[in-house]
Order: C-alpha cells, then sequence, then structure tokens
C-alpha cells in the first residue's frame, strides 16, 4: 500500500501524519491484522525527517521509504536534481517512476523513464514504473527484459486519477493481464481514486497486487482505514 503525498505536507504536518500513523500501525500489529507493507513516498524536504522515524521504530519492518522521482542521471552537475547517489542512507526502497503529473508536467517520456529505472536499480531501489494503458508497450519496450522482474508496475489511468471515481474494476482486469504477460515477472498494482469506500471490489482481485494512493494517503485516517481493508 503506497502512500503518493505528492506536493503536499509541511514539516508539521509530516510529524502528525507519522505520530498517528504509528500508533495505527502498532495496534494493526498488535492484532496481526496488518496485511500490507507500507511504503511511505513524502516530498523530498521530508525525506530525511520520515527516514528518521522508521529507522528509529520497531515499526519499519512493514513501513517503507519511497521517493516520488528520481534523476535520471548519476551523481554530479544535474542542479536540482537528486540522484541515487543522493538517497543512499536515508533507507529508500522504493522510488515512483513515470507517474502521469511527472509526464504531463514535466514533459517526462518513456525514454527518459526507462533511465529513471536504471538509477533505480545501480541503488537497489526498487522503481514503481507508472503507466496508463496506451504507454504499456513504449514503456515496455525502453526497459531491459530482464529488468522486468525487478520491477513494480502501476496501471494508473490517468482519467481517474485525483477525480474521487476510480476505474471499474471489470476495466482493471483485462489491464492488469496485459501488463503481467508484458512485463513477465513484475508485480502489477493499481492506482486512481482508491479510496476506503471502493478497495474491497479491488482487494478481492488476486491479480491486484498492491495500490499507489495519492488523495486517500493524505489522511492518515483514511489511509488506516486501506490498511485495515
Ligand atoms: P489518487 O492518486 O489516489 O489521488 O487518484 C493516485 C496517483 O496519482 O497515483
Amino acid at each position: 500500500m503506497i502512500a503518493n503525498w505528492k506536493s503536499n505536507k509541511n514539516r508539521a504536518e509530516v510529524e502528525e501524519w507519522m505520530h498517528t500513523f504509528e500508533k495505527q500501525l502498532e495496534i494493526l500489529v498488535a492484532l496481526d491484522k496488518l496485511k500490507y507493507d507500507t511504503v511511505i513516498c513524502p516530498p523530498m524536504p521530508s525525506l530525511s525527517q520520515v527516514s528518521d522515524r522508521l529507522l528509529n521504530k520497531a515499526l519499519h519492518s512493514h513501513t517503507f521509504l519511497g521517493v516520488q522521482d528520481i534523476s535520471p542521471f548519476p551523481a554530479g552537475s544535474y542542479t536540482g536534481a537528486v540522484s541515487g547517489h543522493n538517497l543512499i542512507g536515508f533507507g529508500v526502497k522504493y522510488a515512483v517512476v513515470g507517474h502521469s503529473e511527472r509526464r504531463k508536467y514535466f514533459k517526462e517520456s518513456s525514454l527518459e523513464v526507462s533511465k529513471k529505472v536504471e538509477s533505480c536499480i545501480e541503488e537497489r531501489i526498487t522503481p514503481i514504473v507508472c503507466v496508463d494503458r496506451n504507454e504499456i508497450d513504449a514503456q515496455a519496450d525502453f526497459i531491459e527484459k530482464g529488468k522486468y522482474s525487478k520491477l513494480v508496475v502501476a496501471y494508473e489511468p490517468v482519467d481517474h486519477i485525483g477525480t474521487g471515481i476510480a476505474q471499474d474494476v471489470s476495466e482493471v482486469l483485462p489491464v492488469m493481464r496485459e501488463l503481467k504477460a508484458v512485463f513477465r515477472g513484475a508485480r502489477i498494482i493499481y492506482g486512481g481514486s482508491v479510496n476506503p469506500d471502493n478497495i474491497d471490489e479491488f482487494i478481492a482481485e488476486e491479480e491486484i497486487e498492491g495500490f499507489l494512493v495519492g488523495h486517500a494517503s493524505l489522511d492518515v485516517d483514511e489511509f488506516g482505514e486501506l490498511l485495515k481493508a
């Protein structure tokens, strides 16, 4: 269950979220009700803050740190970019790459996304590669087949992101199968307006191996509801 906070939350808000989240997680773990590994992808300025909390808590075996983007370049003279090398020491295990908001607002191409996948793999970070249906083949072509098993691939139908209305499960499943066939060995997840009201329908389907959650991850209680589902 991946929380993608996007460009939300400042230091104080992160502190509050983490505080409540830890309590929720403790209860779920104590009751043996935690069914998911959780990944938190904070905005970059909060990386260290979240990292410190995760490294200091016994809960870290259930919760992992992710970033929302990574530089396609190695360490070097690339002002403003955060390289895989910069992330060493924070315990970053995942990186979202090729999110539709990056493709749209920052004009990222599938080629560039494939370079980000390389940056991740070099630092043993699992890339969470986001694609809409029409991007599947192009994105797959740019990534070496031998590396597919190192990926999480998130099916993210753009029309359903941030709308509050998830795509119908019956429409999601064929895409899950397509992704499974194309990206052999990858873990396939869904993202797009997942919330406590609709998660049950998705959980019932084995083919959906996880969730990338934007809006519903901002409110810690709502996110807690997803973990309890
Ligand atoms: P959403 O975002 O849950 O707010 O639709 C999902 C995403 O952007 O990955």
